[in-house]
């Protein structure tokens, strides 16, 4: 059941696609302090009571013990002591106390979620301003409330097929012959690939909708020779658009108006990749369309999907800022430099980057209302990445386009995906990226990923093995790295033959993941669960945070310590274990429930089968339309029955709903094999 509150008057953010009356008085399970200047949440938290959601975000997939902030930053640091990253997800779920519920703050503001952070048993929910409305679930077991909630808030965003193919990207791909030469490094080794990713050097001056006519002279015609390879070009589309004369995406801005603009009236310039920029007004209804059109231009040369950056927003400086900046070092200079005004220098210059009070000095205007910035700061790149989705809508509607954001806020779920951003070649990212991905399929982000091998610093070949190996189950793979560090495209290392058959691995799985995908999203479920989602009377899975349920068959228990032979895993029940080299060469064990120590060399992958679970399998291809999913192995763990219920489409339309997408396999004890649905297959059955 979700019951609906509202305090004061909200913005409304659109988050949800329900309607429902608002129920009168507080929310219950809190004590509620209101004061005219913001709105308060307050709950005793248990002992054992558990705080899951939060969605991007650091630390563990049990949030207590820490302070975060909804406040979309552009922060490259994903250490343990930031508390915002790019997203403001709002909604958490408790478990384990008195009674288990879930909540969603649909305020698009800046809130902090102590969760224990300043008393251990205090969690205390602060929203900067006293207007929200506030939806309260509860259900028969935290899966049936994340249910709801994904119903509230609509279905989740669904990329064609290829995108759940192996993607790369490098920050520093500058011209044709570079985008040609890591491709010639796949196929000459035989190394599935789907796309490449084109950063900010493609454009003119990083320009939006434009494309460098030295580096790309015909760039129609390179769109086709790399679809001719089964290669899918993405580029980037930043949030700032570069302020200069005779650019017509400027231009027309500032004719129409559709620009963030200052109280007075004036256009609001910030500094980002292109130098001056004016940020569209994204909130802004005409705006919004008028900027979502603009992707046709790159439609229009066959791209067919693209990544929205840089918009938390991101300001690397603000003119006014800038400018002050300037006029206060000039005062210091007169001064006699001693150590007090060196660090006013310090402080002045370092304080440019990012400035939250940046966010006071620029409107939007909604229905003709002039909001500040920061009242709805969080709403900035669901808008940026909603003007896309809605454009495509009206420009492809029969075709889906692959889109994801870096920012994001609930809501945004429903037109793209997200990666989660500049995290960097360190092992404990890894092992953030797995912990991240529940949370984030509890607020109906399903399509997402981190860069493999991480962003900053330089990657080793044992990290982006291993980072592989996770990231074959994360429905968004690719690889992505910073400009300036060690270049990680896999066939540079040494056993390419070794990550040749890891990735073919997840073409062998892509109709299974393609399958949960499509199942989870159009089932408003989740694709990533913790253990203790499912097992939900088993005390110790509540404590695992370094596996995941992945799917309706499997548990994957990745390796994410360097030099680590294997790992310990714990099984909730009897499983069977894969442990997989390449996409036919596998040994298979079964495990009793319980703790086990199992080995997993640094080319071996670890995938668990539940019991009375099928895994299909095929044998993979170089790209996505190669893969033969009419000719499967069924792998299944058969204790009773086994049965498997796959989603099947054409990968790129939309119809969705068509029964004849899905079938069902059941195999028996002694592996005889019923399929039943309208598409030939030939299944060969191994028994696990
Ligand atoms: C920041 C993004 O997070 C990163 O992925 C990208 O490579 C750089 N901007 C440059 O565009």
């Amino acid at each position: 059941m979700i019951t609906k509150y509202t305090y004061g008057n909200p913005f409304q953010t659109d988050a949800v696609v329900q309607k429902l009356e608002v129920q009168n008085g507080n929310v219950p399970y809190f004590t509620v302090v209101k004061t005219e200047e913001q709105l308060q949440f307050e709950y005793t938290l248990e002992n054992e009571e558990k705080v899951y959601g939060l969605g991007e975000n650091v630390r563990g997939i049990n949030k207590r013990g820490w302070i975060y902030k909804s406040c979309c930053a552009d922060e490259p640091n994903h250490v343990e002591d930031r508390t915002s990253l790019y997203a403001s997800h709002n909604f958490l779920v408790l478990d384990g106390g008195k009674e288990q519920f879930g909540v969603f703050f649909d305020y698009p503001g800046i809130i902090t979620f102590d969760v224990g952070y300043t008393h251990l048993n205090e969690l205390k929910i602060t929203l900067s301003e006293p207007d929200a409305d506030v939806y309260v679930m509860t259900g028969e077991s935290i899966l049936d409330i994340v249910k709801q909630f994904r119903q509230l808030i609509g279905r989740s965003y669904i990329p064609p097929k290829w995108a759940f193919g192996y993607q790369q990207s490098r920050w520093g791909y500058m011209n044709e012959d570079d985008i040609r030469e890591v491709v010639k490094g796949h196929r000459e080794k035989k190394i599935p690939l789907e796309s490449i990713y084109m950063d900010i050097d493609y454009m003119e001056r990083f320009k939006d909708f434009t494309v460098n006519q030295e580096r790309f002279p015909d760039f129609p015609e390179f769109v086709k020779e790399m679809k001719a390879q089964h290669i899918h070009l993405v580029p980037i589309i930043d949030a700032g658009v570069k302020v200069e004369e005779g650019y017509d995406v400027y231009e027309e801005g500032i004719e129409k108006g559709y620009f963030c603009k200052k109280e007075n009236g004036e256009y609001f310039v910030a500094g980002v990749w292109p130098g001056k920029v004016h940020f569209p007004d994204v909130l802004n209804k005409e705006a919004r369309e008028w900027f979502g059109n603009k992707y046709q231009v790159l439609l229009d040369q066959g791209i067919e999907g693209f990544w929205n950056d840089m918009n938390e927003p991101s300001i690397f400086f603000a003119q006014d800022r800038m400018d002050e900046t300037f006029d206060k070092i000039a005062e210091l200079k007169d001064k006699n430099l001693d150590l007090d005004t060196f660090q006013q220098f310090t402080g002045l210059v370092g304080s440019l980057a990012n400035n939250t009070d940046d966010f006071k000095k620029f409107y939007h205007n909604v229905d003709g209302k002039m909001m500040r910035h920061d009242k709805v700061h969080n709403l900035f790149g669901y808008n940026m990445t909603r003007a896309a989705g809605e454009a495509f809508e009206r420009l492809s509607p029969e075709k889906r386009i692959l889109m994801f954001s870096r920012s994001s806020y609930i809501g945004m779920h429903r037109y793209g995906g997200i990666w989660t951003g500049d995290n960097k070649s360190w092992w404990n990212h890894l092992l953030l990226n797995l912990r991240m991905m529940p949370s984030l399929n509890m607020v109906g982000i399903l399509y997402t990923g981190a860069d493999i091998g991480g962003f900053g610093a330089d990657a080793t070949e044992d990290l982006v093995m291993r980072w592989i190996q996770l990231a074959m189950f994360s429905p968004l793979m690719r690889n992505h790295s910073a400009m300036g560090t060690r270049k990680q495209e896999v066939y540079r290392f040494d056993h390419v033959e070794e990550f040749r058959k890891i990735i073919n691995i997840r073409y062998g799985l892509l109709a299974y993941i393609y399958s949960e995908y499509m199942k989870s999203a159009l089932n408003s479920e989740m694709y990533f669960k913790p253990l203790s989602f499912v097992y939900t009377d088993d005390e110790f899975a509540s404590q695992v945070e370094d596996q995941l349920l992945v799917g309706d068959s499997l548990m994957i228990a990745p390796v994410y310590n360097q030099n680590a032979k294997g790992r310990y895993v714990y099984l909730p029940e009897e499983m069977a274990m894969l442990r997989f080299r390449g996409v036919d060469d596998y040994d298979t064990e079964i495990l009793p429930a319980g703790h086990h120590y199992v080995e997993a060399g640094l080319f071996e992958m670890l995938v668990f089968v539940r019991p009375d679970k099928i895994l299909v399998l095929t044998d993979g291809g170089e790209y996505a339309d190669e893969v033969d999913c009419d000719h499967v192995k069924a792998l299944a763990f058969v204790k009773t029955k086994a049965e498997y219920v796959w989603y099947e489409d054409d990968g790129m339309g939309k119809d969705y709903e068509n029964p004849d997408n899905y079938g069902r396999i059941t195999i028996e004890k002694g592996g005889n094999c019923v399929y039943t649905g309208s598409r030939e297959k030939k299944i060969e059955v191994k028994l696990l």
